[in-house]
């Protein structure tokens, strides 16, 4: 580094320095909430820091109106507190407490005659029922972040962890080398019970509902001609994309067991002349060839680097030369992106990938990387409406 960098850097630090111990002087406090400016910096950050502080009670009230059925119940007819009481089942000055908070959160809105009715923040958990799928499947999560830092110390314990077979079987490792991962002879991973593969994969086709409008309100997939979707779990983007694009052949590749499920669906939506459906493991298996398009969404944060480099690469060898990778999935925005501030999505997705297994919410510049590393040329970021849901990144085979 240049000298003149490196005293510049110690300049800056030292400042820092001098402002963190200004900042936490108890005397700055008396001061900042005498005059105005200082009161309005103060209550904003105190506020936020509450809101980081009270985080957990927020999430368990949306947890308990969902449970109830509250925000169906009032979306049909505003009501009082004893109907819903009477409706639910709950003593009344408990539901009250809840009741105050879910409008205190702006799930629920406080109407006339002491009536409750939808909120603003209530309205989307009562239109997607993925949301609502979503919201009680964290509580999954919470249970493990009890003990944040046990988790931290033993994530392979988190009962998460167990809810992803694939990501608890340590079989997902890729071998040494490479070669040997496409032969088509060597076993996939171990197939997890039906009824533990039925459940995930109703969960992320029932949350994917997201991902697809971003996809489609970004990317021109009519230029295409065959895409393959790997890791396409039910089968409902590549069902969505058959409607949307009905020149496109489609494929989808995902573990056997969920393959067999995606063929059920999409034989029952009379889309089997569409769409192929590949049973197999892309740490062990060739994917299918003959796809100008490839489209990864929500795989590559399941899995750890190594793994990652795997699929990427059998991405690429399976695509025409010319082909393209289209991947979508919450990417982390902490480096802040076109000066936008962190995004409030990131420490959910690092928690909820740690309580997993082993893979990680990585950056576009991260993910980007690994695509070139894999041979992928001209990667670029996808500006998408909502990239809470799922940043997007493409790059093609030369
Ligand atoms: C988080 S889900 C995402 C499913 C779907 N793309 C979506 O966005 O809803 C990840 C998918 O990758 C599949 N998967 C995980 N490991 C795999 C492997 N080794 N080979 C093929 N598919 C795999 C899982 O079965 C699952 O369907």
């Amino acid at each position: 580094m240049p000298a003149a960098n490196s005293r510049q850097m110690g300049v800056s630090e030292a400042l820092k320095r001098r402002f963190d111990q200004w900042m936490t002087s108890p005397a700055l406090y008396r001061w900042a909430i005498a005059n105005p400016l200082g009161r309005w910096i103060t209550r904003r950050r105190a506020a936020a820091l509450f809101e980081v502080m009270a985080g957990f009670v927020h999430s368990q009230v949306l947890l308990a109106c969902v449970r109830l059925g509250i925000f169906d119940k009032v979306l049909a007819a505003p009501a009082t507190l004893e109907s819903l009481a009477a409706d639910t089942g709950m003593q009344t000055a408990s539901l009250e407490r809840l009741l105050s908070s879910a409008v205190a959160l702006r799930l629920l809105d406080q109407r006339s005659g002491g009536r409750y009715g939808l909120g603003a923040l209530g309205a989307p958990v009562v239109t997607h029922a993925g949301l609502r799928a979503m919201i009680e499947h964290n509580a999954l999560l919470y249970e493990d972040l009890r003990d944040p830092l046990a988790l931290m110390q033993r994530p392979d314990q988190a009962s998460m962890h167990a809810y992803w077979p694939y990501a608890a079987d340590g079989k997902q490792a890729p071998r040494k080398d490479e070669k040997a991962r496409l032969a088509p002879t060597e076993a996939p991973p171990k197939d997890a019970p039906a009824e533990q593969v039925a459940r995930y994969s109703e969960l992320m086709s029932s949350s994917q509902r997201f991902v697809i409008e971003e996809l489609l309100a970004s990317y021109a997939f009519a230029r295409h001609r065959r895409v393959l979707d790997v890791g396409g779990g039910q089968g409902g983007w590549v069902t969505e994309l058959a409607r949307h694009a009905p020149q496109l052949q489609l494929m989808l590749f995902d573990l056997p067991p969920v393959a067999a499920i995606a063929r059920a669906r999409i034989a029952q939506q009379g889309l089997t002349q569409r769409i192929e459906v590949h049973g197999g493991s892309f740490t062990a298996n060739a994917l299918p060839t003959g796809a100008d398009l490839v489209t990864l969404l929500r795989v590559a944060h399941d899995h750890p680097d190594e793994v990652v480099r795997v699929l990427l690469r059998a991405i690429y060898e399976a695509l025409e030369p010319g082909g393209k990778l289209l991947l979508a999935e919450p990417m982390a925005q902490s480096q802040a992106v076109h000066g936008a501030k962190p995004a409030v999505g990131d420490p959910y997705f690092h928690f909820y990938l740690l309580a997993m297994g082993s893979g990680r919410l990585r950056t576009a510049q991260a993910l980007s990387e690994l695509m070139a590393e894999a041979g992928f040329r001209s990667i670029k970021t996808i500006p998408n409406p909502m990239p809470l849901h799922a940043g997007l990144l493409v790059g093609q085979k030369p």
